[in-house]
């Protein structure tokens, strides 16, 4: 654990401060209440018997091949087994099964691109569509347990590829589209991908934005595990194209059989791969697996958001390379057999009321984003919501970051009408599913907070010994039993998944976040006590972004912080020493932002690079980021009297005003 970012932190007392003002409270409406899908006695039975709860979920929402024998299998702590000798399949489960039961007809996806051109897929088109495209991988030589890189913008192939990935039992893994090829093959390469799947590109803002050509530099050099690329032709924009590896979809997909037997595959078996940075350089690739992912899931999406899936539009605007798309994009809504809608673009194009026309145009009942959009849409001002009927909206989520009550207000007036619950929900790409969440039909809202743990979740505020706090007070974010979407491991590295999470407090899952418990023991979330940022509920490494820096000839050390930012909750803020023959001038800080976003990503690049003489740190060599933070954050910086060299911050200050 960094000594800079202690739950005790500058900042995190200045948001405790200003929380512990919040005390408003929204009770559903009685009719809300009334219709809820989940009532008030689900927390005594979940809590009776979690692992019997969870079973029954399972039932309930799942349709299994062979019935399990046994809930949970913790024998071999902290590795979980769920549904014990189950055996489904997951697109069965999202697809075939609603197009059996006479629901073919119902709207899966209604798909908007940013230009404006429109899709719409029933249950049975999806269906046939994702039968084709299990055809093709597997005509590729794709087969159960063979790794799937997917690197796609928001378009309807790439729900379909991976529950095509899904059906035949290869484990996907997708890559955000706005990662550079060097963090893709670093990717393809740890999981050993054998197919890639991607497009030509994609739109931004109006113009068209590459995807293939990272695949392209990805694979350039050689040593590789990829035999095939299928590319989506989505912008029409040319590309390089290298005979015998590459396939386009419209050739591969389209001509397939439409004819496709799903194999039943055991409850444990891995559905996907989804890296996610950690503490360290490298990032995490999360192990998920079928069963008690779908089972967490589909309960979560319909409890959280109170889906009724005969009447409701939901949409959820996450990409589907983070966690978020995963679960609440691909999986439960189709298992739950919802309407959604996917939209390709960005939220100002061409316009910035381009959201709200979605929501007039398809009714959007449910809408699931981030606090940075919302923060975003409120600086761009009211007046451009006001412009749209936004009544059919019923219930409104958020995600990826602690929300300030300023926008949870925001949301609930100028989104909700002042009537839709907010459910704020905490979880991780770890975690697979939410974990924390108010039920929309039975908590009574605080604005800011996420409150209560999910029926059968067990999470806890512990103290630096692993013993709980009591309410008023703050500390680390624990679990405290298995829950079924958990991550199984971590790819290739099962040590580091037992000293990630399971070393730090005996028993108990630790997840990397700081919280408080207030006077009634709900949960107010207060950002991570590790070296991970959230930059608009991104999850970004320091330590990996310092790597970045310091691969660049002209930096000799890097120090990265995460800085409070009005819109993006956190910003990077690096800091870096120059190499003596590096030229110091305006150009360098360009390169160097260049520099992190063809190592990462354009997401992974500093706001801001400070050039210093030097780094504080401690007589043992740590860099005390904490200090670091308070001048990035424009504040006097704080207690420095355990750095090795007291005069550092000093020359650090002279040389910024300098
Ligand atoms: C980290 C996980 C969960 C999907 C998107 C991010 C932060 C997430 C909340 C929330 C406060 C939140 C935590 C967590 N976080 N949701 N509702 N309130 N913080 O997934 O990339 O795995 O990041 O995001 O710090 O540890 P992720």
């Amino acid at each position: 654990m960094s000594e800079a970012n202690g739950v005790q932190s500058a900042t995190q007392g200045d948001a405790l401060e200003n929380l512990l003002q919040e005390n408003r409270k929204f009770a559903p409406s009685e009719e809300f209440a009334a219709n809820a899908v989940v009532q008030a006695n689900v927390y005594a039975e979940a809590n009776a018997d979690r692992p019997a709860f969870w079973a029954k979920q399972a039932r309930e929402l799942l349709t299994w091949d062979e019935n399990f024998t046994q809930a949970l299998d913790w024998s071999d702590a902290p590795f979980a087994k769920w549904f014990v000798g189950g055996t489904l399949n997951a697109a069965y489960n999202a697809l075939d099964r609603h197009v059996e039961n006479g629901l073919g007809d119902r709207v899966a996806i209604y798909f908007e691109g940013e230009p404006g051109d429109t899709r719409t897929y029933t249950y049975a088109q999806l269906t046939e569509e994702v039968k084709k495209a299990a055809n093709a991988f597997e005509s590729l030589g794709v087969a159960k347990g063979d790794r799937v890189a997917v690197y796609l913008p928001m378009i309807p192939e790439a729900v379909i590829t991976m529950l095509a990935c899904a059906r035949i039992g290869a484990i996907h893994s997708v890559v955000f589209g706005g990662f550079s090829a060097d963090a893709l093959r670093s990717r393809i390469d740890d999981a050993e991908a054998k197919l890639v799947v991607t497009a030509d590109g994609t739109y931004r803002r109006g113009k068209p934005s590459p995807l293939k050509n990272a695949v392209d530099a990805a694979l350039e050099a050689e040593g590789h595990s990829v035999a095939n690329v299928v590319v989506v032709k989505r912008n029409g924009e040319p590309i390089d194209w290298h005979e015998g590896r590459d396939q386009w979809w419209h050739d591969a997909v389209e001509s397939a059989s439409a004819e496709h037997t799903p194999v039943p595959h055991d409850a444990e078996h891995p559905l996907f791969i989804l890296y996610t940075s950690g503490t360290t350089g490298k990032p995490k690739g999360i192990l998920h697996t079928t069963g008690g992912f779908l089972a967490q899931s589909a309960f979560t999406h319909k409890a959280t958001f109170d889906l009724h899936p005969e009447t409701d539009v939901y949409w959820c605007t996450a990409d589907i390379g983070w966690v978020t798309g995963h679960t609440y994009v691909t999986y439960a809504p189709l298992i739950n057999g919802a309407t959604q809608l996917m939209y390709e673009g960005t939220p100002d194009s061409p316009h910035q009321g381009r959201w709200w026309e979605l929501v007039e145009k398809y009714k959007v009942s449910i809408m699931y984003t981030a606090p940075t959009a919302i923060r975003t849409m409120m600086k761009w001002g009211e007046d451009i919501p006001a412009k749209y009927d936004l009544s059919s909206i019923r219930v409104l989520g958020s995600v990826g970051e602690p929300i300030n009550p300023e926008a949870w207000m925001w949301y609930r007036r100028v989104i909700g009408g002042d009537k839709a619950p907010i459910v704020d929900t905490w979880w991780q790409t770890e975690t697979g599913a939410h974990m924390i969440a108010p039920m929309p039909g039975v908590t009574a809202t605080k604005p800011g907070s996420a409150q209560v743990a999910v029926p059968g979740i067990a999470v806890d505020v512990v103290d630096e010994l692993g013993q709980p706090v009591p309410n008023g007070h703050g500390g680390y974010l624990v679990v405290r039993e298995p829950w079924p979407a958990m991550l199984r491991g971590i790819w290739g590295d099962p040590e580091r998944y037992k000293d990630t999470y399971w070393s730090r407090f005996e028993n108990m899952y630790f997840a990397g976040d700081g919280a408080k418990k207030d006077d009634d023991g709900d949960i107010w979330l207060l950002g991570r006590v590790d070296d991970v940022m959230n930059v608009s509920g991104h999850r970004l490494s320091t330590t990996e972004i310092e790597s970045a820096l310091v691969s660049h000839p002209s930096v000799a050390e890097a120090a990265v912080v995460g800085a409070a930012d009005e819109t993006t909750g956190e910003a990077v803020v690096a800091f870096v020493i120059l190499r003596g023959n590096a030229a110091q001038d305006e150009e360098i800080v360009t390169t160097l932002r260049n520099h992190v976003g063809k190592e990462i990503g354009p997401i992974a690049k500093p706001r801001q690079i400070l050039v210093v003489p030097e780094l504080p740190k401690t007589r043992s060599g740590k860099i005390m980021r904490r200090l670091l933070k308070d001048i990035a954050e424009g504040r006097e910086a704080g207690d420095a009297s355990t750095l090795a060299d007291n005069t550092v911050m000093q020359q650090i200050a002279t040389s910024l005003k300098g």
